[in-house]
């Protein structure tokens, strides 16, 4: 997705655990990125995030909850948009965390501090990085407030898909357990990229949350 959002001509900084890996993934980004594009940077995971309006939560879910301590502090006040999706390795298969969903444990975790949304669940990786590859595919966005949901359908427009405004973090399981849905049909029919539409929305009212 941070690809798709420098392209957009958004300011993207990957954070990772080690800041030399951060800074490896960015600069191999640079260099698929067009010439003219904003470069990409990277920092150890607090730095980036401290540094960040909006912040994207993308590790395995036995990660989350380690990851978001460490970076609790540089949080606060910020929106938190997760593409975590309880997923057992290596087939895929979605478990019900304790919490229910892992978007519900972060808010849980983070407390009023920390907004957090859930989006991207059911979008595969496997395209993201080439421009010029159709997501045929819409966007699950699920958060308490409108305006937090609007940033992550904002961020969907930005990176090629159309966000469709799904409920509150109440639905979370839901859409992270559709992660496991999308895995399976790839799996089933032998595709990287199978995808969800939802119909009957007119085009004017995609937004409308
Ligand atoms: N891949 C997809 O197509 C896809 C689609 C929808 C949703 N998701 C969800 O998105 C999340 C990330 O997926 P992914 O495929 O990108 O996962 P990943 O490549 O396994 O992990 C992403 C990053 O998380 C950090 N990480 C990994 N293990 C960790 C650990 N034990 N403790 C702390 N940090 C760790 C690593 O960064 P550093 O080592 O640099 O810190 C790693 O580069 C998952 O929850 C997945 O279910 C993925």
């Amino acid at each position: 997705m941070g690809f798709r959002w420098a392209m957009a001509g958004h300011s993207v900084m990957i954070g990772s655990r080690v800041a030399e890996r951060a800074l490896e993934a960015a600069r191999q980004m640079n260099e698929r990125l067009p010439a003219g594009t904003r470069p990409v940077s990277g920092a150890d995971n607090p730095t980036a995030v401290g540094d960040a309006e909006v912040v994207v939560l993308s590790v395995p879910y036995e990660a989350q909850a380690a990851t978001l301590e460490g970076i609790r502090e540089a949080l606060a006040g910020k929106l938190l948009i997760t593409v975590v999706a309880p997923l057992k390795t290596p087939k895929g298969r979605y478990w019900r965390p304790a919490g229910d969903s892992a978007a519900l444990e972060a808010q849980a975790q983070l407390g009023e501090a920390v907004r957090v949304v859930a989006a991207f669940q059911s979008i595969s990786a496997e395209h993201l990085q080439d421009p010029t590859h159709e997501i045929d595919s819409d966007v699950m966005v699920c958060g308490e407030k409108k305006d937090d949901r609007d940033v992550a359908v904002a961020l969907a427009a930005a990176a090629g898909m159309r966000g469709i405004h799904a409920g509150g973090l109440g639905n979370t399981p839901v859409v992270e357990g559709l992660a496991a849905v999308m895995i399976a049909i790839n799996v089933r029919y032998k595709i990287k990229n199978a995808g969800l539409r939802i119909t009957g929305i007119p085009a004017d009212a995609a937004d409308a949350g």
